[in-house]
């Protein structure tokens, strides 16, 4: 069997898969590969285990008709088709659990990066313009007691609320497809409608998974729901969220502030508005950015990867229905 990794990944998964002596080929170019050069690599392989975006459609899928598995080096699986691996028997594996701590940890610094205004405050450094003390000037907010509204109230979320209520004390409601009974027990959190979600949170924090249903559901009409003082953070998938609705948002003082670290699109580009707002952080897609989420990505990738080879069930596999 032959995997084709398209983007080089920690030593700690490579090794793993040479342990074994999986056949390997590794993207050697730092380059993103077009699609057609992807593709005609995945056409001569039997495995892929896939770093970045590239969108595994349907036309890909018809397209590689050799592909028996994949292996993606991500928790989202939103870049694949998954009816089209489901009608093809192609396991899709994720990497879970791993990267919950490091991505939580990002939502949780923009949170307080918004509240204080930070990255608009290192920039007057940069232009020259500390200025003096001034008692009325570049004033934040403290979260202290506030109410942390979770959208997708999954691993990710779970230890986000974990933080803000260590933190801050604040109260947890979330809004997911089904109740998180360990977090209603754990963090006192309480389930509510989408509608209260916006209406109630002093930060709105997105954790899901993003799937069509759900493209830039946060928009004029929703953020015109929420709280003047509301922070909006998204360390999900940028298309989450509409940008245009969200820069009218931030200068109308419709919500206080956003943090991003997911944009739409991706890469946002050095001109976008947002990056010129005082009450706007973004980050460029970093959430899983530490050695010990990459390590353990690269090892869930790896496992996957692995018992496919070994003609078993991925330990973590998205859509386990086609092993039925
Ligand atoms: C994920 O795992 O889905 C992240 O967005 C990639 O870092």
């Amino acid at each position: 069997m032959k995997v084709f990794i398209n983007k080089n990944i920690p030593e700690i998964g490579i090794k793993l898969l040479q342990e074994k002596e999986i056949s390997l080929t590794i993207n050697p170019t730092k380059n993103v590969l077009s699609r057609e050069e992807f593709i005609k690599i995945c056409q001569e392989h039997d495995a892929l285990l896939n770093v970045g975006t590239n969108k595994l459609d349907e036309d890909f899928f018809e397209q590689c008709p050799n592909l028996k598995g994949i292996a993606l080096f991500s928790v989202g699986f939103d870049a694949v088709n998954i009816p089209s691996a489901n009608s093809r028997k192609i396991p899709v594996g994720n990497t879970p659990d791993v990267l919950s701590r490091a991505t939580s940890d990002i939502a949780f610094l923009l949170m307080q990066s918004v509240a204080r205004k930070s990255f608009f405050n290192h920039k007057r450094i940069l232009n020259d313009n500390w200025g003096s003390f001034d008692p009325l000037a570049n004033l934040g907010q403290e979260l202290y007691g506030k109410t942390l509204g979770i959208f997708g109230l999954g691993r990710i979320g779970f230890e986000m609320a974990k933080k803000c209520k260590a933190a801050f004390g604040m109260n947890i409601i979330y809004h997911n497809r089904s109740h998180n009974k360990e977090a209603e027990k754990e963090l006192d959190a309480k389930y509510v409608d989408f509608e209260t979600l916006l209406t109630e949170s002093d930060v709105l924090s997105i954790h899901s998974n993003y799937s069509e249903e759900n493209n830039e559901i946060f928009n004029a009409t929703t953020f015109a729901k929420m709280k003047s003082n509301a922070i909006f953070i998204n360390t999900a998938r940028g298309k989450f969220q509409n940008e245009d609705d969200l820069f009218h948002a931030l200068t109308n003082n419709i919500i206080w502030g956003a943090g991003l670290d997911v944009t739409n699109p991706e890469p946002m580009k050095s001109d976008n508005p947002l990056l010129s707002l005082p009450n706007c952080c973004v980050l460029p897609h970093i959430g899983s950015a530490t050695y010990e989420a990459r390590n353990g990505m690269a090892v869930c990738a790896a496992q996957n990867i692995i018992a496919l080879f070994e003609d078993k069930k991925m330990p973590f596999c998205v859509n386990e229905e086609v092993y039925n």
